[in-house]
């Protein structure tokens, strides 16, 4: 039977109380699948380990993590610590080190989940987000500081390399699901990064005829996407445009309770890892009313990972059908349910 070992980290906040929610889905599957099984080790890793021992991860976190098939994440981030200290720590030590150069973020709607934006069709966007350079290429400083000439410089960096792959994962993503691919750009401004950005856009829409592409520049997005969410498809992005545009996906959706994201090595020269993408949400942690959804359907996205499809299938239905039915709701999704009743019902429902 094959076996897959998952570093489960769940992090600071609520990440501590959905992580244990996924794991008992995933862990039912594997019983109800009986083709593969999973074993999870817990890491400690976080703000709060943070605060005990002076690192976010251990030095050597890393090789640590090294032998996992995936990573299954909560959140990082903590009031007493710099939010950029928690990311640095962690995250970008994660998405860099393991290369995990695509961030995929699915933007669906599932029925019976409400948005404040009403759209005419269904909103079922596939975000690929570069995951390793951009706007978070790590290179800058803040010179002569806290003098009245105190001046910070940040360089964002695109590489050749990192931009083609990422638009060669969208198309390819695009090919399979034969749908379009739409580049965010702004190239009408940032005359380097971007008209760069879309020369290579070019050549690999050149690469692929059979699809259909266009560009379009962040604002402008940001817009259509709330105005005709429904005709976008495959979008590609920087790793900032991205982050930006899929929270405001997320309302789209019902909210961030809905948005699970991977940070994939496709290569799978390391793991990858799943995470819900709304964070350690500080302001509800401790009181068991995160909506698990996110956390759940990263899960989802681990077994559709591993290939393990009709587990991945079987979940993605037990969700849709539990939100479909209404009867489970969050306070997010307007109900008074906990997330422990929520994974419960999902549960019940596989
Ligand atoms: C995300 C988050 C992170 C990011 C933060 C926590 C640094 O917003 O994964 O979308 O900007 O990448
Ligand atoms: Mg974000």
């Amino acid at each position: 039977m094959k076996k897959y070992r998952i570093a489960a980290v769940p992090g600071d906040g609520v990440g501590k109380e959905l992580i244990p929610v996924g794991q008992k889905i995933l862990e039912k599957l594997s019983a109800v699948d009986g083709g593969f099984q999973l074993e999870f080790e817990y890491f400690p890793y976080g703000c709060e380990y943070y605060l005990e021992k002076g690192h976010i991860m251990d030095p050597d976190g890393l090789d640590k993590l090294k032998g996992f098939d995936a990573i299954y994440l909560g959140a990082v981030g903590h009031p007493e610590v710099p939010d950029w200290v928690a990311s640095d720590g962690l995250l970008y030590t994660i998405r860099k080190g393991f290369n995990q150069y695509v961030n995929l973020r699915p933007i669906r709607q599932l029925p019976g989940v409400a948005s404040p934006v009403t759209v005419d069709g269904k909103v079922n966007i596939t975000f690929v987000r570069e995951n390793t350079e951009g706007e978070y290429g790590d290179i800058g400083g803040i010179f002569r500081e806290n003098s009245s000439h105190e001046i910070a410089i940040q360089t964002n960096v695109f590489s050749r390399l990192a931009t083609e792959k990422i638009m060669d994962y969208a198309f390819q993503l695009a090919q399979k699901k034969k749908g379009s691919v739409t580049s965010v750009t702004k190239s009408n401004a940032l005359k380097h990064s971007m008209v760069f950005w879309d020369k290579i856009f070019n050549e690999l829409s050149a690469k692929y005829p059979g699809i259909e592409t266009q560009s379009i520049f962040a604002d402008a997005m940001a817009m259509f996407m709330i105005s005709k969410p429904q005709t976008f498809d495959v979008v590609v992005a920087s790793n900032l445009f991205g982050d930006i545009l899929t929270d405001l996906g997320s309302v789209l959706v019902g909210g961030l309770g809905f948005a699970p994201g991977g940070n994939i090595n496709p290569e799978k020269e390391f793991p990858s890892m799943f995470e819900p993408i709304h964070g350690s949400a500080p302001d509800i942690a401790g009181k068991g009313i995160c909506n698990p959804v996110a956390t759940i359907w990263a899960g989802q996205m681990i077994l559709e990972f591993l290939d393990e499809q009709p587990a991945a299938d079987r979940l993605m239905n037990a969700i849709t059908n539990v939100c479909a039915q209404g009867k489970v709701r969050t306070p997010d999704m307007g109900g008074t349910n906990t997330t422990q009743e929520m994974g419960d019902a999902i549960l019940a429902e596989l």
